[in-house]
C-alpha cells in the first residue's frame, strides 16, 4: 500500500466513525483544496456528515463558483452560512469597510461577525465538526490532532488531514478528478476572503498570502481559536 492509500483508508476510517460515533457531524468546507478532498471522500463514500460553508461577503468570486461546481460534480448542494447583516452594517459604519488592515482587533472583530458567529450557528445541534486543516499548514498548526476537544462548541473537533502533506493534496485532486478552486493556479495556495488573501511568490510559505501584514503568529480567524488561545487540549490516537 503507497503512503497516500493508507492516509487515504485512515480517513475514511475516521470519518466512518464520525458518522457513526458522532452523529449528527457538519465538515466546514473553506471551498480550498483540503476542502475539496474531504467533499470528495464524504459524498463518494457516502459518509453521513453534512457540509456547509462559511459566506462571509468577500470570498472571491472564484470561491464562490465552487458551491455551483459541487453541485453539477456531485449533485450536493452545501449548505451556505451567511453574517448576520446588521452585525455587518454596524462595523461598517463605525469603522469602515475595510478596517481589518487597521489592527489586529479590528481584522479579528471583522472574522468573529463574519465568520465565527456564522459558524456557531452551524454547529448547532451537532456533536461533532469536521475541518480540512493539516499540521504542515501554519506555525499555528504544528501539533494539531486529528480529533481534539472544542470546548468553545462543546462538541469534539476532527481534522481527518492532519498527517496530509501539500503534495498528498494534489495527488488526491489529480488522482481523482476532484474540481478545484481556480485560484490554486493563480500562486494562491491558501485561499481565505478576497481582501485578506495575495498570491504568493515561489519560495514564499503557503500562508504567506493570508493576512500578509499579520505576524504568523496571530493569523487564525477565530473559527480555530477560543480567547485568543488554540483549541488543542485533548490527544486521544486515531
Ligand atoms: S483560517 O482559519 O486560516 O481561515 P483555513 O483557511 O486555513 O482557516 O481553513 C482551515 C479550515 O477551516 C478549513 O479546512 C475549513 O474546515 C475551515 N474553514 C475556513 N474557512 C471556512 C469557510 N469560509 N467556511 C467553512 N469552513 C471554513
Ligand atoms: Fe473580514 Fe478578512 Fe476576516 Fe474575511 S478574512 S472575515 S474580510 S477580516
Amino acid at each position: 500500500m503507497s503512503d497516500l492509500s493508507k492516509l487515504i483508508a485512515d480517513t475514511h476510517a475516521t470519518l466512518s466513525r464520525i458518522a457513526s460515533d458522532f452523529s449528527p457531524a457538519v465538515f466546514a468546507s473553506s471551498l480550498a483544496a483540503e476542502d475539496m478532498v474531504l467533499t470528495d471522500m464524504i459524498l463518494k463514500a457516502k459518509h453521513s456528515i453534512g457540509i456547509f460553508s462559511l459566506e462571509t461577503g468577500r470570498l472571491h468570486q472564484e470561491t464562490l463558483a465552487m458551491l455551483d461546481k459541487v453541485k453539477q460534480h456531485y449533485g450536493y448542494d452545501i449548505a451556505v452560512y451567511k453574517p448576520q447583516q446588521d452585525a455587518v452594517d454596524s462595523y461598517v459604519a463605525q469603522h469602515g469597510l475595510n478596517a481589518f488592515y487597521d489592527s489586529v482587533e479590528m481584522r479579528k472583530e471583522c472574522c468573529r461577525i463574519r465568520k465565527v458567529e456564522p459558524l456557531n450557528r452551524a454547529l448547532s445541534g451537532n456533536k461533532a465538526w469536521v475541518t480540512g486543516q493539516r499540521r504542515a499548514q501554519a506555525a499555528t498548526r504544528t501539533s494539531l490532532l486529528v480529533e481534539e476537544d472544542d470546548p468553545a462548541h462543546f462538541m469534539t473537533k476532527f481534522n481527518p488531514l492532519a498527517d496530509w502533506s501539500e503534495d498528498d493534496i494534489w495527488n488526491y485532486i489529480r488522482d481523482n478528478g476532484v474540481p478545484y478552486n481556480a485560484l490554486h493556479d493563480q500562486g494562491y495556495p491558501s485561499i481565505g476572503c478576497e481582501p485578506c488573501t495575495r498570491a504568493i511568490q515561489p519560495g514564499e510559505d503557503v500562508r504567506a498570502g493570508r493576512w500578509w501584514w499579520e505576524n504568523p503568529e496571530s493569523k487564525e480567524c477565530g473559527l480555530h481559536v477560543v480567547d485568543g488561545k488554540l483549541i488543542r487540549i485533548k490527544s486521544v490516537a486515531a
